[in-house]
């Protein structure tokens, strides 16, 4: 095992711990920035296969990566081509046209449920991260867990989307304790705990607490029972408004996963990342984490700014 060392209590009490880094294992070796060309002068098996073998070394790949540059800072530079006009299309000179597209039927024969969660994990990023922060119904458990099926859908009301892989029937701890108690909060990640933010998607059993296993710290709610996470830069309270499941297309009646929209009712963010009419986050302070394929998460600290048209 490599990575996330937990203490010996805690590592009881998170049953099933073990295999969920063998399953971390099966990732996309193209997702690991600066592995490539490593693993290719070391392994031609590696070289024909997209993936992770059992056996492969992590904590090795890990060592062999640069520093985390915790300084870096936001930048701003220039979009690829400043001088766009109305009917320009692509910036790369027609480049992209030269280029030819696969079908993909998602239910083609012989085509595996777990290749669309790769192709649209990996695809459809980055994901802002939701770490949602629950509590039993009789108000005894605290819960924490990351979902990045997770997006703002609207402001007035603030109204925010959750995605849970799995049916109501045997719901994931955070989704019981939100239907049993119509209540959460969301907690955004930043840099500054990314590494306790992904060790709360442990699948500790019911009651186990994350907040231990994470060692990240609880901050009193106004609205909600459950806590915030202190160490978060913005944190949301957010009451139940609905939720819609959604069954199998290769199973009929299987119950495959769960959507919940949930309505912000109290926002809090740092004081150093908002300014003075409370009105915007701070990019250079709030440091967001999302979610990309495999095991990969990625920073936002190079942006350009393109000004909205005008008809
Ligand atoms: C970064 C990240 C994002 C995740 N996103 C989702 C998601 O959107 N939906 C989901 O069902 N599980 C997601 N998971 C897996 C859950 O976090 C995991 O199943 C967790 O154990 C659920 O905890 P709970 O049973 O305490 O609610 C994600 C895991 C990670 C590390």
């Amino acid at each position: 095992m490599s990575g996330l060392v937990l203490n010996p209590t805690l590592r009881r009490t998170a049953r099933n711990l073990p295999q969920i880094f063998t399953s971390q294992r099966l990732c996309r070796i193209s997702q690991i920035p600066g592995t490539l060309s490593r693993y290719r002068q070391k392994s031609t098996m590696i070289k024909t296969s997209a993936f992770f073998k059992t056996g492969d070394d992590f904590a090795e790949i890990q060592a062999s990566r640069p520093d985390f540059q915790r300084n870096a800072k936001v930048t701003f530079s220039k979009p690829p081509k400043p001088d766009w006009k109305e009917g320009d299309g692509g910036n790369d000179g027609g480049e992209s046209l030269k280029k030819h597209h696969v079908e993909i039927d998602p239910y083609e024969e012989g085509r595996r449920a777990s290749s669309n969660y790769k192709l649209l994990i990996s695809g459809i990023v980055p994901r802002p991260i939701a770490l949602i922060s629950t509590k039993s119904k009789d108000g005894k458990a605290a819960n924490l867990a990351p979902f990045s099926y997770a997006q703002v859908i609207n402001h007035d009301p603030p109204l925010f989307t959750v995605g849970f892989v799995g049916s109501l029937d045997k719901a994931k701890d955070s989704l019981k304790n939100l239907t049993e108690t119509q209540e959460c909060v969301i907690n955004i990640i930043s840099e500054h705990f990314v590494e306790a933010a992904n060790a709360t998607a442990v699948n500790a059993p019911y009651g186990a607490s994350e907040w231990e296993i994470s060692g990240l710290h609880q901050a009193p709610s106004s609205l909600v029972q459950a806590a915030r996470v202190k160490e978060s830069i913005l944190s949301i309270e957010g009451k139940l408004v609905e939720t819609k499941e959604f069954e199998s297309r290769t199973t009929p009646g299987k119950k495959t996963g769960v959507l919940a929209i949930i309505e912000g009712v109290r926002f809090w963010v740092r004081e150093d990342a908002v300014d003075e009419e409370k009105s915007v986050v701070d990019l250079r302070v709030l440091k967001p984490i999302s979610r990309l394929g495999g095991l990969a998460y990625g920073r936002t600290t190079d942006a350009i700014e393109i000004p909205r048209p005008k008809f």
